[in-house]
């Protein structure tokens, strides 16, 4: 795999470039946390934390880094999270970055709050893989019409996002007073009657927070998508997910943006692995940023990761282009760490691959 040569080559200089081509408002919005965002620094922390158990004298001549989420085998275990409003960081928005997921083969999953709606991202880009990200709004009907978009326009799952019942403390855009502006409106926010400039907490308020188990459970008989629960933290949770039908949990803190000092998904993972690994598919996210934090991941147990930020670093940076550059670089340095820990083949690796430091 070759990185087109004027782009940046990692995903930390991707953020940094991106930085300074964002103004202010959209960029404290996208790096942003909640709280003192401990929970925010901890999501890098927590990988760094972790230490490969390399193994030698291995034939790694051929490699395999697929893997098999939701019954359906991908080409690689890196997947796009949803994040609200591409269309802040480049005016091409959703439709590029489900584009640069369609190249890059990796699962694109469209959020709620997305610039773009299903119908035009599915049109975008119909040969990827697609998620729909379900808010489960108070004006139940707005819901309800984006999971029946996503049926006609052959969405692969609903990913319900259940960290969000009211919005986090977030001091950032609270200090720069950051209002979405009313012409990256998203067409979901305008279905609730909303134009104009409005601020995160106003987004958070058109949330159901009453939302329980029940309805997860009512929404995973119904839909005829499978569903998956994002923001489980504990095994607790993960086992009631198990029990109420769902298909998959990813263990998610929201990228550090809702509840402060809660743990990092690395660190929440090994324990909801041992609780429902075998029952449920599970995915995390939060702070990957480099190949051997997907290593790590799927040896603690995760099918799949999903990346956030870097994928609004590379949509600011060149569009499409920036996109793709980031999510293939990942999964380049993902195979040159399968190679050197000495595992051929993502399926095999496991807790022996990797060693908490004391
Ligand atoms: C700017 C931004 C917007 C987000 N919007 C959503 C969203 O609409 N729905 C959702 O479930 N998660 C949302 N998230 C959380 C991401 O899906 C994901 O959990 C998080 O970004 C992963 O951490 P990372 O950014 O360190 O990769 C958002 C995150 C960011 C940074």
């Amino acid at each position: 795999m070759t990185l087109p040569m004027d782009l940046p080559r990692t995903i930390a200089d991707f953020e940094l470039r991106a930085a300074e081509l964002l103004d202010s408002g959209p960029q404290g919005y996208y790096a942003g946390g909640a709280g003192d965002e401990l929970t925010l620094r901890d999501n890098l922390d927590a990988w760094r934390r972790i230490a490969i158990r390399p193994r030698v004298l291995v034939d790694v001549s051929e490699r395999d880094p697929g893997t098999t989420v939701l019954g359906r085998r991908r080409p690689h275990p890196i997947f796009v999270a949803p994040t609200a409003y591409h269309g802040l960081a480049h005016p091409d928005g959703e439709r590029a970055t489900a584009r640069a997921a369609a190249a890059a083969g990796a699962v694109f999953c469209l959020s709620s709050l997305a610039t773009a709606s299903p119908a035009e991202v599915a049109e975008a880009a119909p040969e990827g893989e697609r998620w729909l990200q379900l808010y489960v709004f108070r004006d139940r009907g707005v819901s309800d019409e984006l999971v029946r978009a996503a049926v006609e326009h052959g969405y692969e799952a609903l990913v319900v996002t259940v960290d969000l019942p009211v919005l986090g403390v977030r001091d950032r855009d609270a200090r720069t007073g950051y209002a979405i502006p009313d012409a990256v409106a998203a067409p979901s926010v305008g279905a609730m009657g909303k134009t104009g400039a409005f601020s995160m907490l106003e987004i958070g308020e058109l949330i159901d927070p009453s939302l329980t188990w029940a309805d997860i459970a009512q929404l995973a008989e119904r839909s005829e998508l499978p569903v998956v629960v994002k923001g489980v933290l504990t095994p607790e949770d993960a086992r009631l997910a198990a029990e109420h039908g769902v298909a998959g949990v990813v263990v998610s803190n929201h990228g550090g943006r809702q509840l402060d000092t809660v743990a990092a998904g690395a660190d929440a993972l090994p324990a909801i692995a041992d609780a429902v690994g075998d029952r449920v598919d599970i995915v995390v996210d939060g702070g990957v940023r480099r190949g051997t934090d997907v290593l790590k991941a799927l040896a603690l147990g995760a099918r799949a990761v999903m990346v956030g930020r870097p994928v609004i670093w590379g949509l600011a940076v060149d569009g499409e282009a920036g996109a793709r550059a980031v999510l293939d670089l990942l999964v380049a340095e993902f195979d040159v760490a399968l190679a050197l820990a000495g595992v051929p083949r993502a399926s095999g690796l496991g807790p022996e691959s990797v060693q908490i430091r004391g």
